[in-house]
């Protein structure tokens, strides 16, 4: 997949101003805070390594949705005072603006061991319009391009794909270099039992992955509110629990896939149920019996443990998306059970997602895998065997 890409090893770096595209996308609380800093934390290597090859670090970066226009709440500010904290010796000098005169006199002027940081590209429009003059302007900042924001590779944007085409010397960085490694092995021929967990809110966003995931895996594992939508395609009753209740066709044909393709496909056969999504108290239910009343708010823990000892079995195992509404204490157990089974496992182990990396990072146990994907709808795609913009822009 990486056939005809250079790695950012093999670019000569030395006094060239360096443009590396990270995702520094972050979860932040309602302060502005970040709670997690995985993120930033996966492109340290790469920004060590361009310093400490004569480099002069240009990063870029989104934060979230603003549309082309400026908010002040998805500012990159804090993002840079975290990286600073994190680089030895660090000094990370953050623009007003991505492009335009400033940005261009200050990378003109980066003297080594500099991190310009750009202000948040998605305030431009044409970012998200993978606009040329956009990506020109932000070519006329540097010498080299490197991308290191596997995260939102599948986005054809400017700063991930009109603008390394128009740079010669670009490359990967190491996180989507083990990124990719990762993710080719899963879509390669991973040892079997192969069990892919799939959690999350929505069946229909993750219809792309199990059809890439049924030919390939022997076990399909359901939990998160998706699951509420298996159970009540069977004509399971689930009280007030979300359900995609336009979607109960499609995942019966989910169903009907899996069987045909062998594969077994198992959906909670306990949950844990509040009477809103602020509960305090869960209370353990079998998947049949959630009163009218009641919502479903985690995989009860019967699932967990039948989980677990098909998590322990398997040689290849793929986890994407919280099994339940982890965030709530009182319904973090299902996603903590599933996190502990996936690290005590001894197979090649893959967790993707967000929400999962999230969860992970709560639990201590970020270590524990094989590979902890920072891209969530990116690990989707790769898997699903889509071409990814952004490293199709690197070849050469
Ligand atoms: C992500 O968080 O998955 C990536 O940063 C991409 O963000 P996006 O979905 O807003 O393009």
């Amino acid at each position: 997949m990486l056939d005809s890409i250079a790695s950012i090893r093999d670019l000569d770096l030395d006094g060239q101003r360096v443009f590396i595209r990270v995702d520094f996308n972050v979860p932040l609380d309602a302060d502005g805070r970040i709670t997690d800093d995985t993120r930033i934390r996966a492109a340290l290597p790469t920004i060590e390594h361009a310093l400490s090859h004569g480099g002069r670090v240009i990063l870029a970066s989104h934060l979230g949705r603003p549309k082309g226009k400026r908010d002040p709440r998805l500012s990159l500010e804090p993002t840079g005072e975290r990286l600073a904290a994190l680089l030895p010796g660090g000094e990370v000098i953050l623009t007003e603006h991505c492009v335009g005169d400033a940005p261009r006199k200050l990378a003109a002027d980066l003297r080594d061991g500099q991190v310009l940081l750009l202000e948040n590209l998605r305030f431009e429009p044409g970012e998200k319009a993978n606009d040329v003059d956009f990506a020109r302007q932000l070519a006329a900042l540097c010498d080299v391009y490197v991308n290191d924001a596997f995260g939102v590779s599948h986005r054809a944007h400017a700063s991930v794909s009109a603008l390394p085409r128009l740079i010669a010397a670009r490359g990967a960085g190491f996180l989507v270099e083990s990124e990719v490694a990762a993710l080719e092995h899963l879509r390669g021929q991973p040892a079997r039992p192969y069990v892919a967990i799939l959690g999350g809110a929505k069946v229909s966003d993750k219809l792309g992955v199990i059809d890439a995931l049924l030919p390939r895996v022997d076990e399909l594992l359901i939990g998160g509110a998706m699951a509420n939508t298996f159970l009540a395609a069977q004509g399971i009753e689930v009280g007030r629990s979300l359900v995609e209740s336009d979607k109960l066709a499609l995942a019966r044909t989910v169903m009907h896939k899996a069987d045909a393709a062998g594969v077994k496909l198992l959906i909670p056969v306990d949950l844990r149920v509040g009477d809103a999504l602020g509960a305090t108290r869960a209370d353990v239910v079998a998947a049949d019996a959630v009163a009218p009343g009641a919502m479903a708010l985690d995989i009860g823990p019967d699932t967990a443990a039948r989980y677990r000892e098909r998590i322990l079995r398997a040689k290849s195992v793929f986890w994407n998306g919280p099994m339940g509404l982890f965030e709530n204490p009182a319904f973090a157990a299902g996603t903590f059970a599933v996190a502990g089974a996936v690290a005590d496992c001894p197979g090649f182990c893959v967790v993707g997602g967000g929400d999962s990396v999230a969860a992970i990072a709560q639990a201590n146990l970020v270590d524990r895998f094989d590979h902890v994907s920072t891209g969530g709808g990116a690990s989707l795609e790769y898997l699903e065997g889509h071409a990814m913009p952004g490293l199709e822009a690197l070849r050469t």
